[in-house]
């Protein structure tokens, strides 16, 4: 579940209280709890143990060198998608030979990078992309080891900028010619076939879409392993979070006030769904999570600054803005909003947008939304913001990039100071 209640009347994050992390840190900070990201790994990983399976946490979703250095010790190997996350795992500790590289569009330098440090497998998108990469190898006198992403053409049924699995999107080769591309790239000299992958999109909260695409690719890789001697079938990643209400659903009552049908998403569903697909495969699985590790591991912390009523509307203006966290703005993502003093009984609720400090509309983190109220100079957390919230981060209108706190039971730790508008300036050129 997650580490982030209240205790004694404030927020706690583990055995932290998150009003002090505020007062001592600053805001906008995100805060992240080590229980929890070790508590997914390991969930996830024991639902999976009928398989010989390996865990490739998708860094893209948080990757603070604390973060995937907490996963490498667990024995994560890592989903990657760029030279740059390459670099952060092994900075962080992570064994390249337990990488995957993923993303349609790989350079030569990253590719030569990747074959220098001997990653496990590169995941191609395309034929070109398979071409290429027999090229480089070639002209570094290696074999790469490759795999080819094949796009199912399943519905994930989720937002449509995070949905990756249909024929119109970018990703992978169809199902209709991937083996032909397989047969084709096994022409090829300095390439070894080693797997196949899929990855339908993210953010699933039903897992019958899981089940399709494992129905569909599974002959498709028992064929590719007995002609080509594959050793590996990556299902992706996608498994998705409790977004709402995300702080009920850290607690045991509340998972056991829902039928087992009305359940959301769980590690244990999500294997009971696909396991029966994979398990006779003889290959090696690998899932690619990544907001099912860090989403609700972590939340943001502002500060109310001001509150402004006005004819149509009571806005709440806090120093985070869209630049910081730009999931509502981007995919109209809901986020919780809960006030780090623990609302009683007398707390009126009242209706509101709560608003950032950046000139745009769509700064917003929530909209019309009812919700106890909070005063000027009081702290909220928007929680199930772990992933794809600081990686995401920008310095939009010159605002220094959030700090990062990892919190490991009563010990809060800084993992990224606050970037100072200093640091920013400094890194450009004055061409006056
Ligand atoms: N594997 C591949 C090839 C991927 O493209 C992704 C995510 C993952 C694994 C991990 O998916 P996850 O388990 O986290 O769902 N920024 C968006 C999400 C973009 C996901 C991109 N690909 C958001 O904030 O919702």
């Amino acid at each position: 579940m997650h580490s982030f209640e209240y205790k004694n009347g404030s927020l706690f994050c583990e055995d932290v209280d998150l009003q002090q992390i505020a007062e001592e840190y600053g805001t906008p900070s995100y805060v992240y709890s080590a229980a929890t990201l070790r508590d997914n790994y390991t969930r996830l990983d024991e639902a999976l143990t009928e398989l010989d399976h390996g865990i490739e946490y998708a860094v893209k979703a948080n990757s603070n060198l604390s973060v995937l250095k907490l996963l490498a010790d667990l024995g994560s190997g890592f989903d990657i998608v760029s030279g740059g996350e390459l670099k952060r795992v092994i900075a962080a500790g992570g064994d390249p030979a337990k990488c995957t590289f993923a993303g349609v569009g790989k350079t030569r330098d990253e590719i030569v990078y990747a074959i220098e440090q001997g990653i496990y497998c590169f995941n191609a998108e395309s034929e070109a992309e398979v071409a290429f990469i027999d090229k480089v190898a070639g002209e570094l006198g290696k074999k790469a080891p490759v795999a080819i992403r094949v796009n199912p053409n399943v519905d994930a049924k989720t937002h449509k900028y995070i949905s990756t699995g249909k024929s119109e999107n970018k990703f992978g080769v169809d199902f209709e010619f991937i083996e032909a591309a397989y047969e084709r790239a096994s022409k090829l000299e300095n390439i070894t076939l080693r797997g196949l992958q899929m990855h339908i999109g993210s953010q699933l909260t039903d897992v019958k879409p899981f089940i399709e695409a494992a129905e569909k690719v599974a002959p498709l890789a028992a064929r590719l392993k007995e002609l080509y001697g594959i050793e590996f079938f990556s299902i992706g990643g996608g498994v998705g979070i409790v977004y709402s209400p995300a702080l009920a659903s850290g607690s045991t009552e509340w998972w056991e006030s829902h039928t087992e049908e009305a359940r959301p998403l769980t590690p244990e569903r999500y294997a009971v769904g696909v396991v029966p697909f994979l398990k006779d495969l003889g290959l090696k699985i690998l899932v690619e999570p990544g907001r099912y590790i860090a989403g609700n591991a972590g939340v943001m912390l502002t500060e109310c600054l001001y509150e402004k009523k006005g004819t149509a509307k009571t806005f709440k203006v806090v120093d985070a803005g869209m630049n910081d966290l730009i999931r509502p703005a981007l995919y109209e993502g809901h986020h919780e909003i809960v006030p780090v003093k623990e609302p009683t009984k007398q707390t009126p609720h009242i209706t509101m947008d709560v608003v950032g400090p950046i000139c745009e509309t769509g700064d917003f983190f929530c909209q019309n939304r009812d919700l106890p109220d909070f005063a000027e100079g009081e702290f909220i957390a928007l929680l199930s913001s772990g992933a794809y919230g600081f990686v995401m981060a920008s310095n939009y209108n010159t605002r220094g990039l959030p700090a990062e706190i990892l919190v490991d039971g009563d010990s809060a730790r800084v993992i990224r100071p606050r970037q100072s508008v200093d640091a920013i300036l400094e890194s450009e050129i004055a061409n006056l």
